[in-house]
């Protein structure tokens, strides 16, 4: 059984639910549920891991190289700066699908840069919660498609 690691970065955790641009979802908990579940129906493990620790995210982004298949990753801001993020998505070398529940283009003109996308196989931005299992669907024919 594919392992699909689903990883929240900083901040993510107090702005799902309460920032308004993030769309219909009502706390981080509920997302990683609802993205377990999709999983299970598509036959795959959802494994979710969040942190507002960026050396800690970016062991686990290292970890996911030997415990995963593929990543969905939500940085929350460190996707918009954090090179040291890129290197380790580089390095870890999986398969990852860069997801924002908000339209990052649509936002503040910081939010428009990502330093992650380069490393990733795609990105999906402004479609909420939907956005994921579309994320999670695009990854899983990837990694089918490689076997
Ligand atoms: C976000 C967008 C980022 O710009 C922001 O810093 C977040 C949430 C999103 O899911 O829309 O933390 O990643």
């Amino acid at each position: 059984m594919l392992r699909i690691a689903l990883f929240h970065g900083v901040n993510l955790d107090h702005l799902i639910g309460r920032d308004a641009e993030l769309g219909p979802v009502s706390s981080l908990r509920e997302l990683e549920d609802k993205l377990m579940e999709a999983g299970q129906e598509l036959g795959v493990a959802v494994v979710p891991f969040r942190t507002n620790d960026e050396p800690e995210f970016i062991r686990q982004v290292h970890a996911t190289q030997h415990t995963s298949d593929g990543l969905l990753i939500n940085a929350g801001a460190w996707g918009h700066y954090s090179w040291a993020l890129s290197d380790a998505l580089r390095a870890a070398a999986i398969p990852a699908v860069e997801v924002h529940l908000s339209d990052t283009s649509q936002r503040e003109e910081w939010r428009r840069t990502s330093v992650v996308a380069d490393e990733c196989i795609a990105t999906i931005k402004g479609e909420g919660p939907e956005g994921y299992i579309r994320a999670l669907k695009l990854l899983i024919d990837h990694l089918e498609l490689r076997k």
